[in-house]
């Protein structure tokens, strides 16, 4: 007799910071699940995937790569998701790009941060899958087929070492997504895998208490699709800002707080997987991640939503200050207690708060700051006069912060904020400074839900 079951991954990504694990769950929660061996509802051995962002990407081709056909589906034109984002990059504990520039890190070390980030919601397992299997998802992205460039390392908010992989282009996410997406080609070209665009999943469709296929939305015509398994890969809610939507339902203090997520996160997925006739459990769905360093755009300072500026800003000896020039945190502090940092300087009435990089910052992130700048979101000033200028500021109350900050990294002050990371980085007044204004945004739920429903087991 078949014995059904139910496999549910619910996945809370802590301490990424910067970006997105999200293919180490799917990666390993669906593989550990699905040996070719498993007998199935249907036998067409079809998995449906829905979500094209870095998860659902990465669910394909795993399953792929097991024998099955995929169909993959999107409600967006083009696959990518909030994925594509992604600027600072992805964490992983004993890589070889670690290894090369000296670095001695472990998954102790990274599960241990992320214990710590999580405090009273830290859910050991699902810390110690992410930790202990990052060095091998960043080895499936970066050696054949992806190739994805992950050479660059840097330390972020709330990591005691420098774990945050990058590559030289700058634009991380983009890398990431955009090499799954051609390698799904071979698969295309012989036609197991179908990748449907534009295509909106509303209903899971259920037979016999297991998931055996979904309808979904195409140019106003409803389809169906019958598959083995479904996988649900559709990323967060933090851009449903309808008063009937779900940060209204879970965060109703947020509707007002501007957004660097796409508009299509929605919570979709959620909402189908609680729409089951036995509805999977969500968890933490409170919890939503609020990043403190979206630009405030000069040309629309009052857009809802708005680009973010990439977290290895920070990392790179980026300084915040208030609008009298003086510091109020551990930069590298983790993005909630900044983001309670600002918020507190907000109230007071000395906002805005600014990011201030050195040269040395700026040429390590020489791509991304020739974006922003290209943008309109950063400003060259030729010098801290400069800077002091626009702020209305004698120049003596931004030296001031800048000398004390050298002798902070140089240890010859303790910082009152408790910063102990510091980039190699020491602020000259005559150097130039590229400078933002920054305010927080909601950034992305940080709940990834994974499901892998319909699969039977004998
Ligand atoms: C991780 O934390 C545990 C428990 O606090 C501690 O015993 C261990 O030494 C830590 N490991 C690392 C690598 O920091
Ligand atoms: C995780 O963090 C909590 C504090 O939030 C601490 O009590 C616990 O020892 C930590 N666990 C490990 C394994 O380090």
């Amino acid at each position: 007799m078949l014995r059904r079951r139910t496999y549910f991954f619910l996945a809370l990504l802590v301490g990424f910071l910067s970006v997105v694990v999200f293919n180490l769950y799917h990666y390993q929660g669906f593989s550990s699940n699905s040996e070719p061996t498993t007998r199935h509802m249907s036998d067409s051995k079809s998995i449906i995937v829905i979500g094209g962002g870095l998860a659902g990407l990465s669910a394909a081709h795993t399953a792929f790569g097991r024998g099955y056909s995929v169909v993959l589906l999107d409600k967006q034109p083009s696959l990518g998701g909030n994925s594509v984002k992604a600027s600072s990059g992805i964490n992983g504990a004993g890589t070889p790009a670690q290894t090369a520039h000296g670095i001695v890190d472990s998954s102790e070390a990274f599960a241990n941060d992320t214990n710590a980030s999580a405090g009273p919601l830290a859910r050991p397992a699902l810390i110690q899958t992410l930790t202990a299997q990052s060095a091998a998802a960043l080895a499936w992205l970066s050696e054949p087929p992806f190739n994805v460039d992950l050479s660059l390392v840097s330390r972020l908010g709330g990591h005691s070492i420098p774990r945050t992989h990058r590559g030289k282009g700058g634009a991380p996410g983009w890398a990431m997504t955009s090499a799954l997406i051609k390698a799904l080609d071979p698969g295309k070209a012989d036609g197991r895998i179908q990748v449907i665009n534009g295509a909106r999943v509303v209903k899971l469709v259920e037979r016999d208490g297991a998931v055996s296929g979904v309808e979904y939305e195409q140019q106003g015509e409803r389809k169906s699709l019958a598959g083995t398994a479904v996988i649900l890969a559709t990323g967060g809610y933090a851009a449903d800002f309808s008063t009937t939507g779900l940060l209204a339902q879970y965060r109703p203090d947020l509707l007002e707080t501007p957004t660097a997520s796409g508009g299509h996160a929605t919570g979709d997925g959620h909402r189908l997987a609680a729409s089951l006739n036995s509805p999977a459990a969500l968890w933490d769905m409170d919890q939503v991640q609020v990043h403190p360093t979206g630009f405030i755009d000069p040309a629309q300072p009052e857009a809802h939503t708005k680009f973010l500026a990439a977290e290895a800003l920070r990392g790179s000896g980026g300084l915040l200050i208030d609008s009298k020039g003086e510091r109020f945190f551990d930069e590298m502090g983790r993005r909630d207690a900044v983001t309670a940092a600002m918020q507190k300087v907000a109230e007071a009435g000395r906002g805005p708060v600014r990011l201030v990089l050195g040269p040395k910052g700026a040429e390590a992130l020489k791509a991304h700051c020739d974006f922003y700048v290209g943008k309109g979101l950063m400003k060259r000033h030729t010098d801290t006069a400069s800077l002091a200028d626009e702020m209305g500021l004698h120049l003596e109350d931004l030296s001031k912060t800048f000398h004390a900050h050298n002798s902070y990294k140089r240890g010859e002050q303790t910082d009152p904020f408790g910063k102990v990371h510091f980039h190699d980085e020491e602020f000259d007044i005559n150097a130039p400074l590229l400078v933002a204004q920054i305010t927080p945004v909601v950034h992305y739920v940080r709940i990834v839900l994974v499901m892998m429903i319909g699969l039977t087991e004998s």
